[in-house]
């Protein structure tokens, strides 16, 4: 039967993909329905059809998902942030598990690798500890701040958002008032003019300190001193930045930084450690989920007092710094100056000592370990970026063949992927993930990759 453009079909959704959106089929083709439930009967308007692929559009449900709820959230549809308000929060975890499952299959032909039950949260709302808010003109011109519109750049208004932290919310609708008042420009994208370009908040959960960054097109902000003392008087706000971006770009910080207030970082508390965040550093933004996860990567690990240690891409060395007291010593790696800045003063907040922290590339200065300073790991800790392992890296570790890879990811296709390349010398039995990300298509995941 050949698919049209603009035509109704009723159709039996067989599937969820990795987006979350419903997944159909009319003879061969494949049809992807966001916000459709798997078992579900809908009827579908045709908005879109390509060679192998074509999009539909719900306009009626026929047969309901015992597992559809009502949608909490105002700007849920176009926000695209969180994909799966509208599934019950523990079937959510049951389709994150099957699409990984579903991915292992598809790579590893046939069910060689388990996929254990995803790892929910006992509160899924308010976790994020990072809030990243744009700041910018609508339509009619006027000031807005809220979040980009899914693939666009256009601001929906603030609203309340169910996954973001209450006090960031608070603190950035406070400051879009502040600049509103007096008449403080907002950026204008498309000319590349005005002043604030993003309000960046982050919170440690546990300490209750704040860190808010201005990120701003130009130096100045007119009644700078004014913002700052209400951003400290009423919300307690630990630390101000102001950050300079004035690049016609996506990347949301600039490079330089200059500090209006405090100290320029916060701390955290994660376990039995606490953790010094500065601006530009990566910090696990579910706080929560994140210790569950290192404590799994730990366990799984098996580490004993004889082993050498590699965290890499160990941002401000939160894994290192856990996994210290298990091992002989931690080598932990990471891109961010400024990080690994951070990561050697954590390592001295917490009083460790078998820790060693070198900032670069991954592909480089893990070859420079083995190759100048024959230091060879017998566990390696892998938590890269969502592109995954380059092949200098995969290689590497091939060469050195340490006992047990422990690979923590947030995006499962590259993690297959590189478990894959590695398979030669690497088995993994299972894989569990961790709901660092509840609501939205995202998960993280732990495997532990042992030796043959
Ligand atoms: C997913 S984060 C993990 C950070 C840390 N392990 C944690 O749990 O907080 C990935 C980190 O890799 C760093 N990174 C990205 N590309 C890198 C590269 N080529 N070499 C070294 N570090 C890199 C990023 O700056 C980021 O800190």
């Amino acid at each position: 039967m050949e698919i049209k453009k603009n035509e109704e079909y009723i159709v039996d959704i067989i599937d969820n993909g990795m987006e979350g959106e419903g997944i159909a089929k009319i003879d061969d083709l494949v049809i992807f329905i966001p916000g459709a439930i798997k078992k579900e009967k809908i009827k579908i308007l045709i908005v879109k059809v390509l060679k192998r692929h074509a999009y539909g559009k719900i306009i009626e449900i026929i047969k309901k998902s015992p597992y559809r709820v009502e949608e909490d959230c105002t700007t849920y549809k176009r926000c695209g942030g969180c994909k799966l308000r509208h599934i019950d929060y523990e079937e959510t975890l049951n389709i994150k598990q099957e699409n990984i499952q579903n991915l292992v299959n598809k790579v590893f032909k046939g069910n060689q690798i388990k996929v254990q039950k995803t790892i929910g949260m006992g509160n899924p709302y308010h976790y994020r500890n990072k809030a990243q808010y744009p700041v910018g003109v609508d339509r009619e011109g006027k000031a807005q701040i809220g979040v980009f519109a899914e693939r666009t750049h256009e601001i929906i208004p603030m609203q309340k958002c169910f996954i973001q932290n209450e006090v960031a919310e608070k603190i950035a609708f406070a400051i879009y008032k502040f600049i509103k008042q007096k008449g403080i420009e907002p950026y204008n994208e498309k000319e590349q003019t005005g002043i604030l370009r993003h309000i960046v908040i982050k919170v440690g959960m546990r300490t209750h300190e704040i860190m808010c960054i201005l990120v701003v097109n130009n130096k100045k902000i007119p009644y700078e001193s004014q913002l700052v003392d209400m951003l400290v008087k009423e919300y307690d706000v630990k630390t101000i930045v102001k950050n300079i971006n004035d690049k016609n770009t996506n990347v949301i910080l600039g490079n330089h930084n200059i500090i209006l207030h405090g100290d320029g970082y916060i701390y955290d508390i994660l376990g039995d450690y606490t953790f010094k965040i500065s601006p530009m550093s990566f910090y696990q933004v579910n706080p929560v989920q994140a210790e569950i996860l290192y404590n799994i990567a730990i366990d799984i690990a098996n580490l004993n007092k004889e082993d050498i240690l590699f965290d890499l891409y160990c941002g401000i060395g939160t894994i290192g710094i856990f996994a210290s007291s298990y091992v002989k010593k931690v080598y932990g790696i990471e891109i961010v100056e400024q990080a690994i800045k951070d990561a050697k003063e954590n390592a001295k907040i917490n009083k460790i000592e078998n820790v060693e922290f070198y900032v670069g590339d991954v592909e480089k200065v893990f070859s420079d370990l083995i190759e100048k300073k024959q230091v060879y790991p017998d566990v390696i800790i892998i938590d890269p970026p969502r592109k995954g392992l380059d092949k200098n890296t995969i290689n590497n570790i091939l060469a050195v063949q340490p006992k047990k890879v422990i690979y923590i990811s947030c995006n499962p296709a590259t993690m297959v992927r590189d478990m894959k390349l590695l398979a030669e010398s690497y088995k993994v039995e299972e894989i569990q993930p961790v709901d660092m990300f509840p609501f939205t298509s995202h998960v993280e995941c732990v495997a532990v990759l042992q030796l043959k």
